[in-house]
C-alpha cells in the first residue's frame, strides 16, 4: 500500500499548490512549492528551499513546544514537498465573511499567535488565510515559510500590525475584531505566566509587544511607515 494518497486539490497559488488526500490512511495534505517562472532558475531553487527548510523546522519545533501548527509527517526537500496533517475547517477569512464568528473565537485567536511568540517564533505572513479554524473551532497557524526565530520587540509588533491591517481593510464590518484578539493575546500570559527561555533567550511578554504595536501604528499613522 502506498503511505500517500491524493485526493482532489485544495489551492493553487503563486507559491504553492496544495492537494487533499491520507497519510496512511488518515487526513493529510500535500503542500508543493511551485517554481517561479520570473526569476532565475538557480536563485528560484534556492529560495523555494530556504522558504520550505524554514517552514519545516519552525513547525515542528512549534508542535513539539505544543503550539497549534499542523504536525509534519513527510518532507522532500529535493522535491519541495510536505505532508503534514489536514486541518479540517475553514480559514478565519471565510468565518468572518459569512459571519460565523463570535468573541471567543477572536480571543482564542489572539492566544494561538501568542502561543507562537512566546516561543520565540514570529509568523512573518499573519494574513487571515493563513488561520485555520478547525471543527472544534481551535485556531492553527499555518504557512511558516517567512517566519523565524524573534527575540525583538519589532518581529512580534509587526505580526499583529499585518493582521491589524488586513482585518480592517478586507472585514471592516467585523467591528471590534482586533480589541479581541488583543485581548486573547495578552490573557495567555496572565494565565500562563511569563515565557519560558526559548534556544537564543527569551521571549519578549506580551505586554511589551502590544506596547511595540502601539508606537509602529503610530509611526505609521504620522510617517506612513
Ligand atoms: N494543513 C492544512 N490543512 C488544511 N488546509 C490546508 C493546510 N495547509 C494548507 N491548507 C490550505 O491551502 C491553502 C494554501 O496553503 P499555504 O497558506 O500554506 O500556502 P501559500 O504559501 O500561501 O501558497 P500561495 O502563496 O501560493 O497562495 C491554505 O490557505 C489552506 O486553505
Ligand atoms: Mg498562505
Amino acid at each position: 500500500m502506498q503511505a500517500w494518497s491524493e485526493g482532489e486539490r485544495l489551492h493553487l497559488g503563486a507559491e504553492a499548490e496544495v492537494i487533499s488526500g491520507t497519510w496512511h490512511g488518515r487526513p493529510a495534505v500535500l503542500k508543493k512549492r511551485r517554481p517561479r517562472g520570473w526569476r532565475h532558475p538557480d536563485l528560484d531553487a534556492s529560495l523555494t528551499k530556504k522558504r520550505m527548510t524554514n517552514e519545516i523546522k519552525l513547525t515542528i519545533w512549534l508542535a513539539r513546544r505544543g503550539a497549534p501548527v499542523p504536525a509534519i509527517w513527510d518532507v522532500d526537500i529535493e522535491e519541495s514537498k510536505i505532508i503534514m496533517e489536514r486541518i479540517e475547517g475553514k480559514p478565519l477569512i471565510e468565518v468572518l465573511r459569512n459571519n460565523e464568528h463570535d468573541e471567543e473565537l477572536l480571543i482564542n485567536v489572539g492566544k494561538a499567535i501568542r502561543e507562537l511568540h512566546r516561543n520565540a517564533v514570529n509568523h512573518g505572513d499573519l494574513s487571515t488565510n493563513n488561520i485555520l479554524i478547525d471543527k472544534n473551532r481551535n485556531p492553527v497557524l499555518i504557512d511558516l515559510g517567512l517566519s523565524s526565530r524573534e527575540y525583538d520587540l519589532e518581529g512580534f509588533g509587526i505580526d499583529l500590525h499585518v493582521l491589524h491591517e488586513i482585518l480592517r481593510a478586507s472585514h471592516p464590518d467585523v467591528k471590534g475584531a482586533m480589541d479581541l484578539v488583543l485581548r486573547g493575546y495578552q490573557e495567555l500570559d496572565e494565565e500562563l505566566g511569563k515565557p519560558q527561555p526559548a534556544p537564543g533567550g527569551m521571549p519578549p511578554e506580551a505586554k511589551d509587544v502590544l506596547k511595540r504595536l502601539e508606537q509602529i501604528m503610530m509611526r505609521v499613522r504620522y510617517h506612513g511607515g
